[in-house]
């Protein structure tokens, strides 16, 4: 199977949230919209005579009975069992119904039959024994092993910042810091040669994550509320309060990531809590600390190993505790710290983003990481018969998004090339012809200008026609493309299409193949000149023939038309030029009786 038609499903079973994304090919992740109200859905587990339900729902279903909902199964992975109600569950089979419910949501969503492989993602810190629990939970979610491949949470985030436009350059290092709710991953990269990455240090605490912060804060609350009412500890401690009171807390928390307070309501009481961020800063200063040691013990590690270069480090943060303002400051000490993307997603996405060239994935358990590079090097020469492709018309501000494509790899007509964001919608920029890509620059960032040449694909020889489309976005987005300009001979139109924002598109997911012929707008072949060409040849090939100057020029014109028009000849011009054939032979014949016969 080709890299082309390969179709990949990727979770990221979280401890608190999991969230997952699919990819058709080589075109954009598409993110399942897993959550009621965002992408990613609680990791949550309830447990009872009728089975096990999972996420939202386990969450709705556990003030019935407190002891048979789990919020983190993967936070008791090493418990073999766990009881649930009234019975022991193998850990696998709830972990299992989170990976089902996930699959199935997802190929609902894509409306594909199955996908070919799927990537679960785990901690890099994780044991063998960890990573087969995992399996097997896959195995019991109907995901058959020959499917399955798994990869480290930390380098599927890097692939996504490289597949951004983030990679590295010179001798600078990336440091992936994954802070989630019940770990904290921190893995050092630098590129080793243009597909691959190399850990040059890695450091992180399987035990250290939101919920430690969270556990903080409910100790404070019980102090708090003990200085209220002595015996209030213990109302809050019980099952149904204990549940309420763990949401009011993480959301403070979260609040208070963007404000300078927040209250925390007493369940079952008249009381509220209000904490602000110093206390809340000081409550958790040595978490922060923690998290900071890590990271500095990571650099050191890849500085101890001496490989790859000692350059600057930057350090890109994911996950949702590392929203804290707190903790991002704190890092900055160490590097340059940076943020890209929603935490919630990037893991699930860059596990698709791999080479697409490489499939180093390998179902027993070895991995190998490779990732595109995004500045690919530019070839000293462009092959002679290649053609030079630039963008076509596109929307004002258009900025180019993302690099799907680089120099030296194979591409069909119409296979993505970039993705576009213009204030009308998500655009995608199609190869226009089959070949090989020569030279390719696209970079994140850049504004995409009309008629700008940016490399060029080949060597092949297409017609105009086949080329390309110019597509309408698809129902739900209001993109209203420009009639497009007379392109340059040199720079066939590109296709471009619109494609919906990762999130949340109506039913099935376009964007790959192309949307709907329905809504597409042909860009108009440049017919009329052609035409004209045609017809003035033929006028003087007939007209001109009793002169021999009118012939000339007549085959003259109908040779530039020809030219022009590349593959698009049509009749006036095939018989413009059958006339003005005839009447050079025709010259060319009295020439030769005119010297013959003195
Ligand atoms: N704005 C915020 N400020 C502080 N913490 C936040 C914020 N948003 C989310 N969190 C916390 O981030 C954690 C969830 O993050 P994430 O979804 O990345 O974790 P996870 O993937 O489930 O966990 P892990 O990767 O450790 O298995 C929760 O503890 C949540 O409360
Ligand atoms: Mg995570």
């Amino acid at each position: 199977m080709t890299q082309e038609s390969r179709r990949r499903l990727c979770i990221d079973f979280g401890t608190s949230n999991t969230a997952a994304a699919y990819r058709i090919g080589l075109a954009e992740p598409v993110i399942v919209p897993l959550g009621a109200g965002g992408p990613a859905m609680p990791s949550a587990v309830f447990a009872d005579d009728s089975g096990i339900v999972v996420g939202h729902d386990a969450v709705h279903r556990r003030v019935q009975a407190p002891d048979a909902y789990e919020d983190s199964p993967k936070s008791r992975i090493d418990e073999g069992e766990i009881e649930l109600g009234d019975r022991f569950w193998p850990i696998e089979d709830l972990i299992g119904a989170v990976l089902r419910h996930v699959h199935r949501t997802a190929l609902r969503h894509s409306g594909l039959p199955e996908f070919d492989s799927i990537i679960l993602t785990h901690p890099d810190k994780w044991s063998e024994r960890r990573k087969g629990v995992l399996r097997r939970a896959a195995e019991r979610a109907g995901i058959s092993a020959g499917r399955l491949r798994i990869a480290s949470e930390s380098l599927a985030a890097a692939w996504y910042y490289v597949y951004r436009g983030h990679d590295v350059a010179g001798d600078e290092r990336m440091c992936v810091f994954d802070f989630g709710a019940g770990t904290c991953d921190v893995a050092v990269l630098i590129r080793a040669g243009a597909d691959d990455f190399t850990v040059t240090g890695s450091g992180g605490d399987n035990n250290l994550g939101g919920r430690d912060l969270d556990a903080r804060m409910t100790r404070w609350v019980l102090e708090e509320a003990a200085e209220i009412d002595p015996e209030l500890p213990a109302r809050l401690r019980a099952p149904a309060a204990a549940i309420a009171l763990a949401d009011h807390v993480r959301s403070a928390k979260e609040a208070l990531s963007d404000t300078a307070q927040a209250a925390i309501e007493l369940p079952g009481t008249r009381h509220t809590l209000l904490l602000t961020r110093r206390e809340f800063e000081s409550m958790i200063a040595p978490f922060v600390d923690r998290a900071v040691e890590l990271t500095r013990d990571a650099i050191a590690r890849a500085d101890a190993a001496g490989t790859g270069p000692k350059g600057p480090v930057i350090v890109y943060v994911t996950g949702g505790t590392s929203s804290i303002p707190m903790l991002q400051s704190a890092l900055s000490s160490v590097g340059r710290v940076a943020r890209i993307g929603d935490p919630k997603v990037v893991v699930a996405q860059g596990g698709l983003l791999r080479s697409t060239n490489v499939d180093v994935h390998d179902a027993a358990g070895a991995q190998q990481y490779a990732a595109r590079p995004a500045d690919p090097p530019r070839p000293a020469t462009v092959d002679a018969s290649a053609r030079r492709i630039a963008f076509p018309t596109v929307p004002s501000g258009a900025v180019i998004s993302g690099v799907l494509a680089r120099s030296g790899q194979v591409v069909r007509a119409g296979e993505p090339l970039a993705t576009l964001d213009s204030p009308s919608g998500r655009l995608t920029l199609d190869a226009p012809m089959a070949g090989t890509l020569h030279g390719l620059d696209l970079r994140p960032g850049v504004v995409a200008q009309p008629g700008v040449v940016f490399g060029a694909v080949g060597p092949a020889d297409l017609r105009p026609e086949q080329w390309s489309q110019l597509h309408r976005a698809p129902a739900g987005i209001s993109a209203t493309q420009p009639a497009a300009p007379p392109q340059p001979a040199y720079a066939p139109p590109q296709a471009i299409h619109g494609q919906p924002q990762p999130s949340y598109p109506p039913g099935r997911q376009p964007g790959y193949p192309p949307v709907s012929p329905a809504g597409a707008q042909p860009i108009p072949a440049s017919s009329s000149g052609i035409n004209t060409y045609g017809l003035v040849g033929l006028i003087l090939g007939i007209l001109g023939f009793p002169i021999c100057l009118g012939t000339i020029v007549g085959m003259a014109v109908t040779l530039i038309g020809i030219n022009r028009a590349e593959g698009q000849r049509g009749p006036l011009l095939m018989t413009a030029l059958g006339v003005n054939i005839l009447g050079t032979i025709a010259w060319i014949a009295l020439l030769i009786w005119s010297f013959a016969s003195g």
